[in-house]
């Protein structure tokens, strides 16, 4: 099994060889093309190893039977499907390719983006023996290099490598799928602080209300950055620049007070009965923080926030607490 682990990292490393050698031949030029429309250098390219994965072919496999490599091993390492009509071929057709990488810049796995508006957008790897998704992230093995103690957390690969490039070495992102406890205890090895840069749609500020906490859980301080008018860090980041992001930066909310922003849309908070439901179900988040100091810290800024007593609040938390148990 040791051997076998060693084997599919060889096959992938190999693989992304492979597909950055595509990118850069004739038959990759719509690929190159489509990266420098989305104004990645050279440069951002090969730090990357971003590549291509050729059309309806099993050039891939056919390169890796070349180099020695068993079909059993191939298809562990999930870049072939086999199927009845088809017969064997790569699992990664006319696509993009962004290898993924473990904290030690080693491939484990890929995702493949296509051109057009062809679903799904991306098709990734499948978990293997090496390529755990939830306790890996797309970017680590740079940002860990990077002497922000924060990290910026955000949904894409374009977004890492975008943030990257406009020199933001600190930026992260889940593979594909939310933030879990493996991520946050991955995050705390290497930082305290997180910024969480997730898309402005309802689906991204979901997600980063679920992250706060679980971040929290493993003491990592999350602040929000809100992309809006645009997208994603990424389009942000080609429409302002740099320094408006630094600014957002500068601007980031506190992930406690930015999920209370986002209750008050459950409420009437024109009307003294909306607003009384609503600072009962703060209180009742606010039960959530363990530690006495960081929730009596809190209990201030609500207060603060919303124009009501620090201690008539810290009152309803009490009694939210008794009640919640
Ligand atoms: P671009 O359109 O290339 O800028 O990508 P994006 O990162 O902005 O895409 P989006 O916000 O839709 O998705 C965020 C991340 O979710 C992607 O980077 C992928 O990791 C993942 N993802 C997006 N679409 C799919 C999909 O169709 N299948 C799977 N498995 N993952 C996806
Ligand atoms: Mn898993
Ligand atoms: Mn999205
Ligand atoms: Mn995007
Ligand atoms: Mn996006």
């Amino acid at each position: 099994r040791a051997d076998t682990k060693a084997i599919l990292l060889e096959i992938n490393k190999a693989a992304a060889q492979y597909f950055y050698v595509q990118l850069l031949r004739p038959q990759g030029g719509h690929a190159l093309t489509y990266l420098k429309d989305r104004k990645l250098s050279d440069d951002t390219i090969k730090a990357f190893g971003l590549g291509y994965s050729n059309k309806y072919s099993d050039d891939l496999y056919k390169y890796l039977k070349s180099k020695g490599y068993k079909d059993d091993m191939i298809s562990q390492a999930g870049l072939i499907s086999i199927d009845e009509k088809y017969g064997v071929h790569d699992k990664f057709w006319n696509r993009v390719m962004f290898p993924i990488m473990d904290v030690n810049s080693r491939v484990i796995g890929f995702g493949g983006r296509v051109m057009g508006d062809a679903k799904p957008k991306y098709l990734n790897s499948p978990e293997t023996i090496i390529f755990d998704k939830s306790r890996n992230l797309y970017g680590l093995n740079r940002a860990r290099k990077s002497r922000k103690p924060y990290f910026l957390l955000c949904e894409g690969y374009m977004d890492v490598i975008s943030l990257h490039q406009a020199g933001f070495t600190n930026a992260v992102a889940s593979l594909g799928t939310a933030l879990t406890p493996g991520h946050a205890a991955l995050i705390k090895r290497y930082v305290n602080e997180v910024y969480l840069t997730y898309d402005s749609d309802e689906a991204g500020t979901k997600a980063a209300l679920r992250a706060g906490p679980i971040l929290r859980e493993v003491g990592i301080t999350a602040k929000i950055i809100r992309m809006e008018p645009y997208k994603d860090p990424d389009e942000f980041i080609k429409n302002l620049g740099a320094e408006a992001f630094e600014e957002r930066i500068q601007k980031a909310r506190n992930g406690f007070m930015f999920s209370l922003e986002i209750l008050e849309r459950d409420y009437d908070m024109t009307s003294p009965e909306g607003r009384t439901d609503f600072m009962k179900e703060a209180a009742r988040k606010l039960t959530e923080f363990d530690e006495e100091i960081e929730r009596n810290n809190y209990i201030d800024a609500v207060a603060g926030a919303y124009h009501v007593g620090s201690e008539d609040l810290k009152k309803l938390v009490g009694r939210m607490a008794v009640q919640t148990g």
